[in-house]
């Protein structure tokens, strides 16, 4: 199967002009939503190559048939995930158990891999069984994975070369709370979490729940108890929880409902946490979300008295990598609400991926990343 090189009007060389060579990045599974952000993405990395794509279904068609906003942005063709070559760095953005299929392949085909599904997420293998329903075939490996959130793993991840995704909902949700556990502000059970997704979130294969009239309007609860993202998000705490001296052996019980609404991109997830200590109040809760998330790139506290955007929306996201956090204290009681939105297509996958690249690279790690979301949209 051919394939052209990056196209002459994306006016790409080997290198990046200043003489040093550009990472020759591949991306299996790249039809899909997050395969055609990651490729949105990269086309306009500064420092990177985009070589190979795979589909199964559309090798040999030129990519901008699977993804039309990236006509006459290259002339890449995909090719079947047998023909790919070795290279730099690989993106796996596969359905999850899928990529575990042609894992000996694809390992041997990088000494970098970017693996976007579930397959790598969970430190435990026996966690696997339980969320999933399957063995993880190679428990070993999972050893070598970091959970590609730079926020809260930029050291880990800028030594590895072997990160993981996050769920779009978990990203969101342990963003939010994280700060908090690391203190440890608030009660490890209950952790309640409200998440609210679009359609993007299933990705681009078909099914009679997402078809047009059936998926329209909704506001439907997709999975009350059981969701998937429960273990990552208990995961990620629970190792915060651990930093502080909280025993191991009490995880925040974490209690996830999710539910499709009306849009394509974004999510919110709406957390409620009590508090450990009632007499904190919201400038002490400021005082910790600043001192974490102050300095970094894609995060934004929003927080307002007044206007439409008093709270996190992802409407205001699409297509950019932030993630937005808000938060309210009930005068009532000791819970604290927690708002926290991404696109899910973008801080929830792709984006983050690409953040995650660039910090295992040791480049600034918002390279290719600094465009706000379109407003309005
Ligand atoms: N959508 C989101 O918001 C989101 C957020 C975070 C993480 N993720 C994760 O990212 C991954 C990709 O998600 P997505 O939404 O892009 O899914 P998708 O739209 O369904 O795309 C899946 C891609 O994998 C390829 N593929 C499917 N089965 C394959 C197989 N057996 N062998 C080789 N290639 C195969 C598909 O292409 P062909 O069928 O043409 O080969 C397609 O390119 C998933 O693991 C998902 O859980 C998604």
């Amino acid at each position: 199967m051919t394939m052209l090189a990056a196209a002459p009007d994306a006016g790409r060389g080997a290198d990046t002009g200043d003489g040093q060579r550009r990472l020759k990045v591949s991306i299996a599974g790249g039809s899909g939503y997050v395969g055609g952000e990651l490729l949105r993405l990269l086309l306009a990395h500064p420092r990177v190559e985009v070589a190979q794509v795979t589909s199964r279904r559309l090798a040999g068609r030129f990519v901008h048939q699977a993804h039309p906003n990236l006509r006459r942005q290259t002339m890449l063709q995909f090719v079947p995930p047998e023909a790919l070559e070795p290279c730099d760095l690989l993106f796996v953005s596969m359905p999850h158990g899928e990529g575990l299929k042609l894992a000996e392949t694809l390992f041997a085909l990088a000494p970098r891999v970017i693996d976007l599904s579930a397959d790598h997420r969970l430190r435990q293998a026996g966690d696997y069984p339980l969320w999933y329903g399957w063995e993880h075939p190679a428990p070993r490996r999972l050893e070598s994975f970091v959970y590609g959130l730079p926020e809260l793993h930029r050291a880990e991840i800028a030594g590895a070369m072997h990160v993981s995704g996050t769920g779009c909902m978990a990203a969101a949700a342990i963003i939010g709370l994280w700060p908090l556990f690391r203190h440890g502000l608030v009660e490890n059970d209950p952790v309640v979490i409200e998440g609210k997704f679009g359609s993007s979130a299933g990705g681009a294969d078909p099914s009679p729940a997402g078809h047009h009239p059936e998926r329209a309007s909704v506001i439907r609860t997709y999975e009350p108890v059981g969701h998937r993202h429960t273990a990552e998000i208990a995961q990620e705490l629970g190792a915060a929880a651990a930093a502080t001296g909280a025993p191991a052996s009490f995880p925040p019980k974490v209690h996830l409902t999710a539910t499709a609404v009306d849009a394509v991109r974004g999510l919110q997830c709406c957390c409620h946490v009590f508090l450990k200590d009632p007499a904190l109040e919201e400038r002490d809760i400021w005082r910790v979300y600043r001192e974490a998330y102050g300095r970094e790139p894609f995060i934004r506290l929003v927080k307002e008295r007044h206007g439409a955007h008093r709270y996190p929306d992802p409407k205001v996201m699409a297509g950019s990598n932030y993630c937005d956090v808000g938060f309210a204290c009930d005068p009532h009681s000791r819970r604290l609400v927690v708002i926290a939105a991404l696109d899910n297509l973008m801080k929830g996958a792709a984006g983050n991926g690409v953040q995650s690249m660039n910090v295992m690279m040791g480049w600034p790690e918002v390279e290719g990343l600094t465009f706000a979301g379109l407003h309005p949209c």
